[in-house]
């Protein structure tokens, strides 16, 4: 629209910055009247002049391919729709802490367990507790594996969530997307032994009624969906 502007009205002289910052405002003030959510309006209103400001500062061309290399390795499966990496906070952690104490369980599942922000502190705090902690990112994976390094009883798998037998476990964990909780309601309800707890962090599972909701005060006000099989 804006470029469209400044060639139609050229006696207008539309800097380059200034179409790029109004083409921003246009996509931001767009994406509100189709409902996409909140946090795309800094990204709408940030894009065209970043990659502007980032033209004009001369970067070599490799610094863009790390950069994307970089995140490809980050953001693995999100190209093919998967979840992306967001972390939880150190009061999700927590959380779970009092619930394995609560559960009195003996093994835990992280479904997507990113650089182990969950699974870490939990392992430190029960020595005894087995954990399993699965993620497919190649990034994150790494560092979860640096970290759980010294943790004896953290099995850290790269493999998908969806290849993950989930009968012999106690509690599990997961912090995925609204757009698989369908689909993973549907693996927990086939492979979970009846009593077990699957919690689910700030989606829950479409139709299926929580045996308690937690909400923590954390940035986020994360709630927790706590299911009981
Ligand atoms: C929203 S992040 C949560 C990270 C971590 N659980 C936490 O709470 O800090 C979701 C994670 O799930 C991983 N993931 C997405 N799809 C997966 C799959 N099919 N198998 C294994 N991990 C997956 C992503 O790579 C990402 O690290």
């Amino acid at each position: 629209m804006a470029v469209l502007l400044a060639r139609n009205f050229p006696q207008l002289v539309f800097g380059l910055w200034f179409v790029v910052v109004f083409q921003g405002i246009i996509a931001a003030v767009s994406s509100r009247l189709f409902y996409q959510p909140r946090w795309w309006i800094p990204i709408h209103l940030l894009f065209l002049p970043a990659a502007l400001g980032l033209s004009v500062l001369n970067f070599p061309s490799w610094v863009y391919l790390l950069t994307l290399l970089v995140f490809a390795l980050v953001f693995w499966g999100t190209v093919k729709g998967d979840v992306p990496l967001f972390l939880s906070s150190s009061a999700v952690a927590e959380a779970m802490i009092s619930l394995v104490k609560q559960e009195h369980a003996d093994s835990f599942v992280e479904l997507g367990a990113g650089v182990g922000s969950v699974v870490v502190p939990l392992a430190k705090r029960f020595l005894l507790l087995n954990i399993t902690a699965l993620e497919r990112a190649p990034l994150p994976w790494l560092i979860l594996r640096c970290r759980c390094r010294l943790l004896s009883k953290v099995i850290v798998q790269n493999k998908s969530l969806w290849a993950c037998d989930l009968s012999n476990q106690n509690l599990v964990f997961a912090f995925l997307s609204p757009l698989f909780m369908d689909q993973l309601g549907e693996k927990v309800r086939r492979e979970m032994r009846s009593g077990s707890l699957f919690v689910s962090s700030s989606f829950p599972v479409p139709g299926w009624a929580p045996e308690s909701v937690m909400l923590l005060s954390d940035r986020r006000k994360t709630k927790l969906y706590c299911y009981r099989l």
